[in-house]
């Protein structure tokens, strides 16, 4: 995933710099090369031993080791992308004014290449306007922020200003060692296992994990879209940045959702796997045993169907297929009968839960992939954003 990719890890003195350590072996674990510079701050918080152990690579420190003269020149040369987390507000404000006072921040001023800034301070701190000013000014310049979590402080103050998980950070250095933020359509994105409930105990439901639509929603919002997501069943957290949230059980209530919805959006993504039928009558009464049981099933709407006749001009409509046959030939069927801008077929005999086999369907075009959810989300958004682009010429 990441094999042989460089990695500038910049260590700033906040209380979370502990929490880098495991970044970096992460990252280690996953193929990077990881190179740390640490703040003199930061030194106050955790030693260079920890990542020197780690990474199995040198540290830096000092701007005027003999050893290293022009160490802000050749890291910046070396790396692929640099990452600052945790980055105070000290160093925010720095690189917001293009102070080059120490080796972490003359580097960054030798660096031109992918910047992730995982700011974490305290909630005031970071609500601070100087400091709000300074991240706006960063991004204006095409510096990627992770927004800070919301939660318990180690200050013991309440509020947005904690480190985000690693696992979440990861997903955003993978994204941005590729891309840029430069999204900026509003996607809506389904995703999860329907719950169709028999009685007030029991329910039918599938194996959808949701993966795929949590995979599409990271890679969207990291690319700079605005995501809304409903979802249903899952069984993986869903990323602490996203907002805008409905969870939905049944097929019905999925589609009242969708339609109150899908009109704000200009790409709409069902990956959900909604139930096809529900049972006729959901039981007010726990069932009791008897010697046989046979449920009576009525069909559900079909979601993408009525988005397929109901989508405004310019508006794009990306469905799924889950095949065990002929894969191609019926997910073009699909694609052509519910009015899709895109179809992914997915080979449900083949793919595991992190890996896709899958067939990207549009109009003209088929393609096949192989590989990680997550860089099929990329591709799926890749298509989409041409398509949109395609659209507007006219
Ligand atoms: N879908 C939907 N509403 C339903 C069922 C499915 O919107 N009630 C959507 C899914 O989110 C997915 C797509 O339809 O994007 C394809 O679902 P799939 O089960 O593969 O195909 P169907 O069209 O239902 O056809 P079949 O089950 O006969 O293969």
């Amino acid at each position: 995933m990441l094999t042989d990719r460089k990695i500038l890890l910049v260590v700033t003195g906040g209380i979370a710099a502990y929490k880098a350590i495991d970044l970096a072996s992460r990252l280690k674990k996953l193929g990077a090369k990881v190179r740390t510079i640490l703040t003199k701050s930061a030194l106050e918080f955790v030693g260079e031993i920890n990542f020197r152990a780690i990474t199995g690579e040198p540290t830096y420190t000092d701007q005027f080791d003999l050893a290293e003269p022009i160490a802000h020149i050749t890291l910046a040369d070396w790396a692929d992308i640099m990452v600052i987390a945790p980055a105070t507000a000290n160093i925010i404000g720095k690189m917001a004014n293009g102070i080059g006072d120490d080796l972490a921040t003359s580097t960054i001023l030798a660096f031109h290449k992918p910047i992730l800034v995982i700011p974490a301070m305290n909630v005031n701190m970071y609500n601070n306007k100087a400091v709000q000013d300074n991240i706006e000014r960063l991004q204006i310049r095409g510096i990627n922020l992770m927004i800070p979590e919301k939660g318990m402080l180690a200050c013991g103050y309440e509020g947005r200003g904690k480190y985000p998980p690693n696992e979440e950070i990861i997903p955003a250095i993978l994204t941005y060692l590729q891309y840029e933020q430069t999204i900026s359509s509003k996607y809506l994105i389904t995703f999860g296992a329907s719950q169709e409930d028999l009685d007030p105990m029991r329910f039918i439901t599938n194996h959808s994990s949701g993966k795929m639509g949590i995979a599409l929603a990271r890679a969207a919002y990291l690319r700079g879209g605005d995501v809304d997501v409903i979802h249903s069943r899952i069984s993986e957290t869903l990323p602490y940045y996203l907002e805008q949230i409905s969870k939905t059980l049944s097929a019905e209530e999925m589609f009242s959702q969708v339609k109150e919805d899908f009109t704000k959006a200009n790409v709409i993504i069902m990956c959900a796997a909604v139930a096809d039928y529900t049972p006729k009558i959901k039981e007010e009464q726990k069932i009791k045993k008897k010697e046989e049981l046979s449920l009576e099933l009525k069909r559900t709407q079909d979601i993408l169907h009525y988005l397929g006749e109901n989508k405004r001009e310019g508006q794009i409509l990306v469905g799924f297929a889950a095949e065990s046959e002929n894969l191609v030939e019926n997910a073009e069927a699909k694609l052509k009968k519910k009015n899709l801008d895109l179809i992914i077929a997915n080979n449900i005999s083949v793919s595991q839960s992190e890996r896709s086999l899958a067939y990207l369907i549009t109009r003209d075009k088929v393609e096949e992939f192989q590989g990680t959810k997550f860089d099929l989300a990329h591709k799926i958004i890749d298509i989409i954003e041409a398509i949109k682009k395609d659209v507007n010429k006219y």
